[in-house]
């Protein structure tokens, strides 16, 4: 099998450190659907403009379906690969890895149609083939079956049942962790989806962008042959093709978007694990997890850990730093194709896997978890959850913000040192407490203002922990929920 497709203008052999630091095909034989596809069609065009004899195009199209069908059916083998580029390529015994599945895809079809194998890659470069094909993978991996638009889907799915079944339990709401006002766990757990669901929106807009077929474009400069690029494009499902040819072979901003939207959504998931963490510690015990997403201890018999929400905390970093990986390549590259640009797949794989096993490990150890309502109870039932309530009940009965402020703040020093609650005082101790002027402002409905479920419902602006726009807030979630897929909608 020819592995190389430029030996022509060498008399030397490539040395084998070169071409194992070049290889590509450990990584980029994922492509090979989207390779196929874009041949196929590639092919079909060559035939139809007469540029390549139809009855050979229709011999390349056949072999390539017919390699498709054996990739898909196990009957066509891989070329074993290496795990990392210092065991890419064989031993000299060996036949030797293919440089990458462009050359892998072509060889075998060279292999199986013979001559007319040879004119596929007329009017076309690997340089805007990889681009077809990175493209391709993209829209699938976002966007398509399985892919990670639908794990996010499915998460907000959770945080909304959730929501519904255990969404008006009162727990503390905290700023800077500290207890702070009383919140509806169904509140804070839809926040979540929120950020979720501006995830899914950065997610359609990035395809939106890279939505833009780059066949045609050649190695650089466009090719010499009347290629029909509007029809490759629509056969390929893309909505429009590239403008500039230089542009369409070394623009990387669709890997870098993508990279930068991944980055965002394992940001938001890692501070939902850091909350299963924190939560799920013996100081809090706002949520057990189950046994099955959860880890023990090699020495301490009596562990139970949060090992999986820590690495999807953990992977965050991961994902981070493939961002930063491709913005560094991409920075300072003239134009046009440079081969540094082969080193945005691994990082681009890498942030699409992490993100979907972070989005498919969270969502079932959520739903599966013990949510321990009566333990978020009682922590909101300490802590001065309704100090600023009583401080607002001062202020509707004509007191200024800034007095009630101060008032409340004594009454709640005075609790401390008797360690007991604002809403233990008596009516009289409360009197005494904001002050001969204002004494007559306290009157026994005190008590109401201070019931947490008081506190809580008080908040009826739309957007507020309150039982009323808690609902609304998650009709609009479910209906959201039901609407259709990232990049289909607009
Ligand atoms: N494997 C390359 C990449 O991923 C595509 C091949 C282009 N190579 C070249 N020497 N022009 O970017």
């Amino acid at each position: 099998m020819e592995t190389k497709l430029w030996g022509g203008r060498f008399a030397g052999e490539i040395a084998k450190i070169l071409a194992r630091f070049q290889n590509s095909y450990r990584f980029d034989r994922r492509l090979w659907r989207q390779d196929l596809r874009a041949s196929i069609v590639h092919a079909r065009m060559l035939g139809r403009q007469g540029i390549i004899p139809e009855e050979e195009a229709e011999r390349i199209v056949a072999g390539l379906e017919a390699i498709r069908a054996d990739l898909e059916s196990g009957r066509l083998r891989w070329p074993e690969a290496g795990s990392t580029w210092e065991s890419a390529v064989a031993g000299p015994h060996e036949p030797e890895e293919p440089e990458d599945i462009h050359t892998l895809v072509e060889a075998w079809l060279v292999e199986r149609v013979g001559e007319a194998g040879k004119r596929l890659h007329t009017a076309r470069s690997r340089n805007d083939q990889v681009q077809v094909d990175t493209r391709l993978y993209l829209k699938e991996a976002l966007a398509g079956p399985g892919g990670v638009d639908e794990a996010v889907r499915e998460l907000q799915r959770v945080l909304v049942e959730l929501a519904k079944q255990y969404g008006e339990t009162i727990m503390p709401g905290y700023t800077h962790l500290q207890r702070a006002q009383p919140v509806l766990l169904g509140h804070h757990l839809l926040a979540y989806f929120w950020m979720l669901e501006r995830d899914r929106q950065r997610l359609a807009d990035c395809l939106r962008r890279a939505d833009a077929c780059p066949l045609g474009s050649g190695a650089l400069a466009g090719v010499p042959y009347p290629v029909d690029r509007e029809w490759v494009a629509r056969e390929l499902g893309f909505s429009r093709i590239s403008e500039n040819s230089l542009d369409a072979v070394s623009d990387r901003d669709y890997v870098v978007e993508a990279l930068s939207d991944l980055s965002i959504i394992m940001m938001h998931l890692s501070r939902l694990a850091e909350e299963i963490v924190l939560w799920s510690s013996s100081e809090f015990s706002f949520v057990e997890l189950s046994d099955s997403y959860s880890t023990g201890s090699s020495i301490m018999p009596q562990k139970k850990n949060p090992d999986g929400a820590e690495l999807v905390r953990g992977k965050a970093g991961r994902v981070f730093g493939d961002l930063l990986a491709v913005l560094t390549v991409c920075k300072g590259l003239p134009l046009a194709y440079n081969k540094d640009l082969q080193e945005d797949k691994e990082a681009l794989f890498d942030a699409v896997d992490t993100v979907l096993g972070s989005l498919r490990l969270l969502a079932p150890m959520l739903a599966t978890a013990r949510w321990r309502t009566e333990r978020m109870e009682e922590a909101a039932s300490g802590g001065f959850l309704n100090a600023t309530d009583l401080a607002d009940y001062l202020v509707r009965k004509g007191m200024p913000f800034r007095r009630a402020h101060e008032a409340v703040g004594r009454a709640v020093r005075y609790c401390l040192e008797k360690g007991c609650r604002l809403e233990d005082l008596s009516l009289d101790e409360l009197r005494g407490l904001v002050g001969a002027g204002a004494a007559q402002l306290i009157q026994p409905d005190v008590f109401e203002a201070l019931a947490l479920r008081n506190v809580v419902a008080a908040r009826r602006a739309p957007g507020s922990t309150g039982y009323e726009p808690f609902r609304q807030e998650l009709a609009a979630a479910s209906s959201l929920l039901e609407r259709g897929q990232v990049g289909k909608e607009d």
